[in-house]
């Protein structure tokens, strides 16, 4: 049969998997990925979580050697949780010198600090007895400005164990300030800042809770963000921004590649996304189950990440994803 005379054939870049890899308009890079990584205090052997199959809870040493394996495969950096024997009120042990999350950031910065990234959660809930992200007034609701102090006390905790970006991912009004103010009045100018300015009020969470053994009951609505609002998340931006976060985040990412995208268009810091437990979840357990191929949708929902403008992205895929690029895919 003659050929039809069309003017374009957009299916011409598309023939072979060589072409295909040319016209390719965004890659994943191994730089590009941060691993998130969960230690708890006082247990022998790592614990494998059941809602995120391949995930576990550390021990300080298999922390180590995992921190290696990311390491060697090329990841851009590692974000710590610690989740501590011991929980109170205030969340004492999240700036105690020997907390666990604190002990963590030193062994790594001593094991691979120099090759990677040191990232830390800065957050009290792992480390509450109500598991709310914040310290509580006397009616129970969450006491923004005594919080900040406590971030401010946590920030210094964890760049004196030697972390060299801080996630800050409460929600806190004015956190970005005063953990700013306090790291330089202790001379730590030169600690990042990872702002997590969007951050949503998420069901998709709902893994991280078993792996930090959350103590919450109720939710986060009263400081994380309502998933109606996109508008908003440009407000927080630009408000952590001001405050001096040297990079933002937009978590999760999935369900707000909208978010990420209208950010990263017009922000002139680093965006980050955050791939969080319950995406991977989604994916990891719909595999198992036979319903969708596993890797394929690996690196498609990566690449969603990066077409909706992520710089960075963390997943707990990350080790597993760089070892198996070979200078971008
Ligand atoms: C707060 C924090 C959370 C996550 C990262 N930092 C939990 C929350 O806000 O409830 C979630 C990460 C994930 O779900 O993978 N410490």
């Amino acid at each position: 049969m003659a050929a039809v005379d069309l003017e374009q054939r957009p299916r011409r870049l598309r023939t072979t998997p060589a072409i295909r890899r040319l016209v390719s308009e965004h890659r994943l890079h191994a730089a590009d990925l941060v691993l998130p990584m969960f230690v708890k205090e006082g247990i022998e052997t790592p614990i494998d979580l059941t809602t995120m199959p391949g995930v576990r809870q550390h021990t300080l040493d298999s922390l180590v050697a995992a921190a290696k394996e990311a390491v060697a495969a090329g990841v851009g950096g590692l974000m710590l949780f610690g989740i501590p024997s011991l929980r109170d009120a205030e969340g004492s042990q999240a700036d105690a010198p020997d907390g666990i999350l604190n002990r963590a950031i030193s062994a790594l910065a001593e094991a691979v600090g120099d090759e990677t990234v040191i990232m830390a959660d800065l957050c009290l809930d792992e480390f509450t007895d109500h598991g709310h992200c914040g310290v509580l007034d006397d009616a129970g609701v969450v006491d923004n400005d005594a919080t900040l102090e406590r971030y401010a006390s946590m920030a210094l905790a964890q760049a004196r164990a030697g972390a060299s970006v801080l996630g800050l991912s409460g929600m806190m009004d004015g956190q970005v300030a005063h953990v700013r103010a306090a790291l330089d009045a202790y001379g730590f100018i030169d600690v990042v800042i990872l702002a997590y300015a969007a951050k949503f009020s998420s069901a998709f969470y709902g893994p991280f809770r078993e792996a930090v053994e959350s103590q919450l009951k109720g939710d986060r609505r009263t400081y994380q963000q309502d998933a109606a609002n996109g508008r908003e998340a440009g407000r927080e931006v630009r408000l952590d921004i001001e405050q001096g976060a040297d990079i933002v985040m937009v978590k999760p990412g999935m369900p707000y590649l909208d978010v990420l995208a209208d950010i990263s268009a017009h922000v002139d810091v680093p965006v980050w996304s955050y791939q969080i437990s319950g995406e991977y979840a989604m994916i990891e357990l719909a595999a198992a189950a036979g319903a969708i191929e596993r890797w394929p949708a690996i690196i498609e929902s990566l690449l969603g990440f990066k077409r909706a403008g992520a710089d960075v992205i963390l997943t707990y895929w990350a080790t597993e994803v760089a070892q198996s690029l070979t200078g971008g895919t």
